[in-house]
């Protein structure tokens, strides 16, 4: 799917429910993703980190590779890596769908944004929590995606940072109309409704959905709880 294509169908499907798959089963990656299919998950998130610009490591090109030749579900791929210029080809070409760069790994993201947008696939940009907001404001007209980390990057499981909610609705006070805004990191239904309300379509779960036995009942409350609450000023 073309970039236009795949940010036109999150904006026709959102409030759209992120699967992490850094919370799913490893050994049984096929049949997660079939079930997460069955359940009517829109999208996949793939946390790719490396050890060094996050103190953890997950996968690479190998594994997103395999999850490409088994779905054909738009894979959003968080790149917490180091040096990210350096591979978003071979990320692109392994088959991601967005892909989301952190600003702390680069001096200007304009030309990486640039590549990821040639290269085809949508273009997102990503700050940690500690990061002030004012250092992604000038990029906003730069990429199609901004996602708002409400966790320190590195793991799953981790606690929200309410600051999240403020960073959201500011972004969506200041971004365009068709931006699309996700949020990732502990993301659970106590905290679902107010992130659609500062105005959030995306929001990736991790370990709140892969310990539920059901994951369309998970993926339906969820989504219905962002419905619930979403942003009615926010349509395209
Ligand atoms: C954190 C990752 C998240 C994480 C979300 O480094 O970017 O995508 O896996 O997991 P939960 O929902 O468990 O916070
Ligand atoms: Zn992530």
């Amino acid at each position: 799917m073309a970039a236009a294509e795949i940010i036109a169908e999150m904006w026709a499907v959102a409030p759209v429910i992120g699967p992490s798959l850094l919370a799913s089963n490893f050994a049984r990656l096929e049949q997660e993703i079939g079930r997460l299919e069955e359940a009517g998950a829109k999208a996949l998130h793939l946390d790719i980190m490396d050890g060094h610009f996050v103190p953890n490591i997950s996968f690479g090109f190998p594994v997103i590779e395999a999850i490409r030749r088994s779905t054909r579900l738009p894979l959003d791929v968080h790149l917490m890596i180091s040096e990210p210029g350096k591979y978003i080809e071979r990320f692109r070409k392994a088959g991601a769908d967005l892909i989301t760069i952190h600003i702390e790994t680069v001096d200007d993201p304009r030309p990486l944004l640039g590549e990821i947008r040639k290269l085809g696939a949508v273009a997102g940009l990503t700050l940690n929590p500690p990061t002030p907001i004012e250092a992604v404001e000038p990029y906003l007209d730069d990429c199609d995606l901004l996602l708002v980390m409400s966790v320190m990057p590195g793991f799953g499981g981790q606690e929200f940072e309410p600051l999240a909610y403020d960073r959201l609705r500011h972004l969506r006070e200041i971004g365009r109309r068709d931006l699309l805004l996700s949020v990732d990191g502990g993301i659970q239904e106590h905290t679902i409704g107010a992130c659609a309300e500062a105005g959030a379509n995306i929001f990736v779960t991790g370990s709140a959905l892969f310990s539920h036995h059901d994951y369309r009942q998970r993926l339906d409350e969820f989504r219905g709880l962002a419905k619930q609450h979403d942003n009615k000023t926010v349509q395209v």
